[in-house]
């Protein structure tokens, strides 16, 4: 990465192309790459997705793929076309899906997007897996995947900047850490609970920071993504 700002991902969750394009095209220069999700591509699939992409910034495909292998796989290879420079699976899929999906991203070759894993969604405390059959923490939960994840060849999961330090120990320096819930000092926090602010996450050890709402609903979203661009860098730079 070779500026700070390159760590923020900008979720674009929106059905409108229109505003997609007009935010992807603001942002462009200030922040690393933007992030499409289940809401835009259900609505707009792969053509609105070309479109976006077209802007030129790098684009996480966020379709949280769990299915079986070959389905999963299949999928992967579909989503090629599109160049993502990362995409993500359901670790729960297992060993042999997550490493189908490895595998079809690496058939891109120089171009092969990173295959991150999703562990516990964030949405869920340790109740809810009690419920689905599954006994012991969420942070243990999320570790057991994330090691994994990794023995099959992924390039990181996506996790609360709670579960940071812990993952960064399990799993080692080079395994990516993509962290939403993010929220700088003067944006609401809107429905995130536990939220850190961009500095800080940076200094828990997050590789990279999924942004939405304080960025794409602020009055000037180009001024936002610039003074969360500046915060990053005075940190790193402090550092
Ligand atoms: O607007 P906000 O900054 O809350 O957007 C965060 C983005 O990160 C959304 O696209 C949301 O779906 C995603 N996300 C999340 N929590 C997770 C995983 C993904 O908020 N655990």
């Amino acid at each position: 990465m070779s500026n700070p700002s390159d760590r923020i991902v900008v979720a674009l969750d929106t059905t409108d192309v229109e505003r997609a394009l007009a935010m992807a095209a603001a942002l462009e220069g200030l922040v690393g790459a933007i992030k499409l999700g289940k809401e835009f591509f259900t609505a707009n699939g792969p053509a609105g997705a070309r479109r976006i992409v077209d802007v030129g910034l790098p684009m996480f495909l966020d379709l949280k793929y769990h299915d079986i292998p070959s389905t999963v796989a299949g999928a992967v290879r579909a989503a090629l076309p599109l160049d993502p420079f990362m995409l993500n699976v359901h670790a729960l899929g297992g060993a042999a899906m997550m490493r189908a999906a490895a595998d079809a991203a690496a058939e891109a070759g120089a171009k092969r997007p990173m295959v991150l894993a999703v562990t516990v969604l964030t949405s869920l405390v340790t109740a809810d897996l009690a419920s689905v059959g599954i006994f012991g923490t969420v942070r243990d939960q999320v570790v057991r995947l994330a090691v994994l994840a990794k023995d099959c060849g992924l390039d990181g999961v996506v996790c609360s900047a709670e579960e940071v330090v812990a993952l960064r120990g399990a799993c080692g320096r080079d395994f990516k850490l993509v962290v939403p819930g993010i929220r700088p000092s003067w944006a609401a926090a809107g429905d995130q609970k536990r939220i850190v602010t961009p500095a800080d996450a940076v200094a828990l050890g997050a590789d990279y920071l999924v942004i939405g709402r304080p960025i794409t609903t602020a009055a000037n979203p180009a001024e936002a993504a610039r003074r969360i661009g500046e915060e990053i860098t005075a940190f790193t730079d402090a550092g």
